[in-house]
């Protein structure tokens, strides 16, 4: 048996929704627990199979993990690495950030080379270049990642692109090597930010987080603390997108200011009224066909990679030709296919898609590859005529906690359904 989606298009969202604390700032929160045999709790963490998925890694690796609602206690007495970690790495890329904590805690680690979503190539030599230049010996073979180092020591650290993850795991890194190490060009996006907060709060010395230099002064040793991460912009962003692309009026508490005018360029239609406060973000719109628009995705503080999908849904019915270029990862266009068999009409040249928006969208049997390609394919479900049907649910689930309840609570037709495996 498997879980699918049933979505039929045609309401707007009414109501109002709090967005939970951010995968990608959450999974890094834990990480760092290893750097400490102190308990270390995490408030805000979502249900999604990624955060399981870590918490059973690090259960699996020794360290103490507790569950209560929201907050997830970890005390990384003893860690060492579990022999099946395999399986589990193979499950998930976000488990490349133990490679950083581990290494820093044990002074070597052995991780096999990390699954997670198929938008393209997940090479690591920005993160192995910035250990080498700690002092680790770095190597990849036979699908396994192996570094060793007894002790690390600060280093200016240049990175050749702003990636997340390497720019993470060099800070865990980093936070207790021997001195001073500066990350230059380092990714400067909101969970950068978080994971320096974190690892001060654990007794760290962190600056210059959000800015494309970090400093860090390596301290002996870190200390145990309650770490609170943002909401989640992701989840915020497709929620005021599907608010934009159906109609309606719903408020997204958690939602910032931030994450409100990094997509009103693209989806402001004529009608559309949206405002933000401390608490939330407020949109109002009648569901009118948006005018078409050009975007391009690109590291912080620049369009989000990982809302391109669901931008993508919201070009399909647009008023004349968009173009959406996807800067980040080199295959990041699998929901096009899906969204041809709706009647879309999409041109896809190298890291550019040209949507000729069309009057209406059919339902379709629709199959997610990805985590946000399968946000965008509900999107584009409940932006069409008739019933859609979803699979590949277990992509969603691993970033949305009840994709599909939160927007039937706002008031769309789409629930899940248990099938059989065909
Ligand atoms: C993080 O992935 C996020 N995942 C991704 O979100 C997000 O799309 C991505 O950052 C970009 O913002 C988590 O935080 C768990 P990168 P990460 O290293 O760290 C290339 C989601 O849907 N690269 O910034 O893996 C890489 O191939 C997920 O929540 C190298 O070439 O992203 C990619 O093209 C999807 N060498 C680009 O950089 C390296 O050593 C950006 O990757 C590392 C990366």
């Amino acid at each position: 048996m498997k879980d699918i989606f049933v979505a039929t298009g045609g309401r707007p969202l009414k109501g109002s929704i709090r967005v939970h604390g951010a995968k990608n700032a959450v999974l890094p929160l834990l990480a760092a627990s290893i750097l400490t045999d102190e308990a270390v709790a995490v408030d805000d963490c979502p249900f999604i199979s990624d955060v399981d998925a870590m918490t059973c890694l690090l259960t699996r690796m020794g360290a103490q993990v507790e569950r209560m609602g929201r907050r997830i206690c970890v005390r990384a007495k003893d860690v060492m690495p579990a022999e099946d970690m395999k399986e589990l790495c193979g499950a998930m890329r976000s488990s490349m950030f133990l490679l950083g904590a581990l290494l820093a805690r044990q002074g070597e680690v052995r991780v096999p080379l990390p699954g997670g979503c198929k938008i393209g190539d997940r090479p690591l030599d920005i993160h192995l270049d910035g250990m080498a230049k700690l002092g680790a010996e770095a190597s990849v073979s036979a699908g396994e990642v192996h570094c060793r180092c007894s002790r690390l020591k600060g280093a200016d650290i240049v990175m050749r692109y702003p990636s997340v993850g390497a720019t993470e795991n060099l800070l865990l890194c980093a936070a207790v090597a021997e001195g001073r190490t500066r990350l230059i060009n380092c990714a400067r996006e909101p969970e950068i930010i978080a994971l320096a907060r974190a690892l001060n709060a654990m007794g760290g010395r962190v600056r210059g987080e959000g800015s494309s230099v970090i400093t860090v002064d390596g301290v002996d040793k870190l200390h145990g603390a309650t770490l609170v991460p943002d909401p989640d912009r992701i989840v915020a962003g497709t929620l005021i997108l599907a608010v934009a692309l159906l109609g309606g009026d719903v408020t997204v508490f958690g939602a910032s200011k931030r994450d409100l005018d990094s997509l009103l360029p693209y989806v402001c239609s004529p009608d559309m009224r949206a405002s933000a406060d401390g608490a939330g973000v407020r949109v109002v719109c009648d569901g009118g066909r948006m005018r078409a628009f050009e975007a391009c995705t690109a590291p912080y503080p620049l369009l989000a990679t990982d809302m391109q999908p669901q931008l993508f849904a919201c070009a399909l019915k647009a008023r004349g030709v968009s173009r959406i270029t996807e800067t980040v990862f080199r295959n990041r266009f699998a929901h096009a296919r899906q969204f041809e068999k709706m009647g879309a009409k999409i041109y896809l040249t190298g890291s550019t898609a040209t949507i000729v928006g069309v009057d209406a969208l059919r339902g379709a049997a629709l199959k997610a590859d990805d985590l946000r390609g399968g946000a965008g394919l509900c999107l584009a479900a409940l932006a069409a005529e008739g019933e859609s049907r979803i699979e590949g649910v277990e992509y969603i689930d691993r970033g949305y906690e009840g994709l599909e309840e939160t927007l039937s609570l706002l008031g769309a037709d789409i629930r899940r359904v248990r099938v059989d495996e065909k």
